[in-house]
C-alpha cells in the first residue's frame, strides 16, 4: 500500500469507524514505507480538524461525507501545511488517491474545491471566539467554555501552546540515579533536559536507542502531571493505597515506589486493561495487587480499608488535546455531562473506602470545570466529613505540562 493511501485508510478508521488514532496508526504502520511521514500526516490532519472543517464549510457547495470528506481534509491540509508539496501536486495527488480508493465520483468535486482553495482562502470569522476556534483548531463549543471559565486571553494563551516533540521520562531512582541515567543518555547520544520541578524526571526525544533501558524498567514514560498527582497524595511508609481506575498502571506503579512498604490495589473495569497494569508493574519490577472492579458500583470489601484512594477518573481528556488531537472528535456537552455523573459516582465510592484521617485524590486530564471543580464542590456539600486540602488546575504550558486537575480531599478534617 502506498503511504498516501495508508494515511487515507488510517484517517477513515478514525473518522468513519471511531477508532483511536494511535490504535488505527499502529495497526497499519508496519505496511508503510515512511512511518514518520504517515504519522505526521495523520496527526497533522487530526490536529487541524476544526480548521479544515471551517474551510471546507466555507468553500464547498455541499457538505462532503464519508471518504470524500477525508480526502478533502487531506488535500487541504497538504495545501496549508506541506510547504514542500506545490499546490498543483497536492490537488493532483488527492484526485488520484480518490480514484485509487474508489471515490471517482467525487473527483471533480474534490478537484474544484481544492483548486478554488489554492487561489483564495476564505476570511477568518469576525467573532473573536469563532476566530480562535479556527486558528487554534478547537471546536467552538469548547472554546466558548474555556472563554467562560478562564477569560479570552488565558484561553487563547493555553490553546496556542505547541508542545515540543519530546517525551517525559520518569527515572526509577531505586535502580539508577538521575546522574547515571544522564551519563547513559550521553553515551547513547540521546538528547535530554532535566525536568525543572521533578527531581526524578527528564525530557527526552523518544528514540529506539532507549529500548533496552525501557525494557529493563530503568525508566518509564509518564507525564509531569501524572507524577505530580501521585506526589500530591503524600504517601507514607506502610500506606494501603487503592487506585480505582488504574490501567495502564502509571500512577499505581509510581505510588508503590513513593514510600517503603506501600501496598497498592489497582483496579479497572476492563479485563483486558488489567493485563496492561500487570505488564507495566512487571517491567518496572514493582508488585501491585490487580483487581477487576467497576468503580461506580459500591464494594463492601473495601469500606474504610485504605489510607489513600486515587480516583483518576475517565474524563474527556481535553487537557491532552495537543498530543492526542482525536480527543476533540465525537465529543459534545452532553457527553461531558454523562461523564460527570460517572466521575461523581466513582469519587463517592472512593470516599467510602478511605480510613478516617486518610486521603482521596481526585484527578482528570481535562480543563472543564464540570468535570473538575464542580464535582469537588458537589462532593463537599454531600460529604461533610471531608475537607479539601488542595485543588490545582494545571493549564497546558510550554514546559510540557498538560491540562490537568488534582484535588486532595481529607477525611476527618485538617
Ligand atoms: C485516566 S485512565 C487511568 C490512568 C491510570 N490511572 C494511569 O495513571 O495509568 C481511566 C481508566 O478508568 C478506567 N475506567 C473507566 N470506567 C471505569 C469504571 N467504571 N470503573 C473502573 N475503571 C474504569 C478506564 O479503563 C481507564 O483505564
Amino acid at each position: 500500500m502506498n503511504d498516501l493511501r495508508a494515511v487515507y485508510e488510517i484517517l477513515s478508521d478514525v473518522y468513519r469507524q471511531g477508532a483511536y488514532a494511535s490504535l488505527a496508526l499502529s495497526r497499519r504502520i508496519d505496511s508503510v514505507r515512511n512511518r514518520d511521514f504517515v504519522t505526521r500526516f495523520v496527526y497533522g490532519v487530526l490536529g487541524r480538524d476544526t480548521e479544515l472543517n471551517y474551510y471546507i464549510g466555507a468553500m464547498a457547495s455541499r457538505k462532503p461525507r464519508g471518504g470524500a470528506a477525508v480526502l478533502l481534509k487531506m488535500g487541504m491540509y497538504c495545501v496549508l501545511y506541506m510547504d514542500s508539496v506545490p499546490d498543483y501536486a497536492a490537488v493532483n495527488n488527492t484526485v488520484e488517491l480518490a480514484k485509487e480508493v474508489g471515490k471517482s465520483s467525487s473527483c471533480s468535486f474534490i478537484n474544484g474545491v481544492l483548486k478554488a482553495f489554492c487561489k483564495r482562502r476564505p476570511p477568518l470569522p469576525k467573532d473573536a471566539s469563532a476566530r480562535l476556534s479556527v486558528t487554534a483548531s478547537t471546536p467552538l463549543w469548547i472554546v466558548r467554555e474555556y472563554v467562560k471559565q478562564y477569560g479570552f486571553d488565558k484561553a487563547s494563551e493555553f490553546l496556542s501552546v505547541v508542545p515540543e516533540q519530546r517525551e517525559h521520562m520518569r527515572v526509577d531512582t531505586s535502580r539508577i540515579s538521575v546522574a547515571k541515567m544522564c551519563e547513559k543518555l550521553d553515551e547513547l547520544g540521546v538528547e535530554y533536559t532535566l525536568d525543572p520541578d521533578l527531581g526524578d524526571a527528564l525530557f527526552v526525544r523518544n528514540s529506539t536507542k532507549l529500548k533496552a533501558l525501557f525494557d529493563g524498567g530503568y525508566f518509564t514514560y509518564q507525564s509531569r502531571c501524572s507524577m505530580m498527582c501521585c506526589r500530591a497524595a503524600q504517601i507514607s511508609d506502610g500506606d494501603r493505597v487503592l487506585d480505582m481506575c488504574a490501567a495502564p498502571g502509571g500512577k499505581a506503579v509510581y505510588m508503590s515506589s513513593l514510600a517503603d512498604g506501600v501496598s497498592v490495589t489497582a483496579c479497572d473495569v476492563y479485563h483486558h486493561r488489567l493485563q496492561l497494569i500487570e505488564s507495566y508493574a512487571r517491567r518496572m519490577r514493582r508488585s501491585v495487587d490487580v483487581r477487576l472492579m467497576d468503580a461506580t458500583v459500591a464494594n463492601k470489601e473495601f469500606v474504610g480499608a485504605f489510607d489513600v484512594v486515587m480516583c483518576d477518573v475517565p474524563c474527556s481528556n481535553l487537557g491532552v488535546a495537543a498530543k492526542k488531537p482525536d480527543v476533540y472528535l465525537f465529543k459534545d456537552a452532553a457527553a461531558v455531562a454523562s461523564l460527570a455523573e460517572v466521575q461523581y459516582k466513582i469519587l463517592s465510592n472512593g470516599a467510602r473506602y478511605v480510613k478516617e484521617g486518610g486521603k482521596v485524590v481526585y484527578s482528570t486530564c481535562t480543563l472543564l470545570k464540570e468535570e473538575n471543580g464542580d464535582i469537588i464542590k458537589h462532593f463537599l456539600k454531600e460529604h461533610r466529613d471531608f475537607v479539601c486540602e488542595s485543588e490545582t488546575q494545571y493549564l497546558p504550558d510550554a514546559v510540557g505540562t498538560d491540562g490537568f486537575f488534582v484535588s486532595v480531599l481529607k477525611r476527618g478534617g485538617l
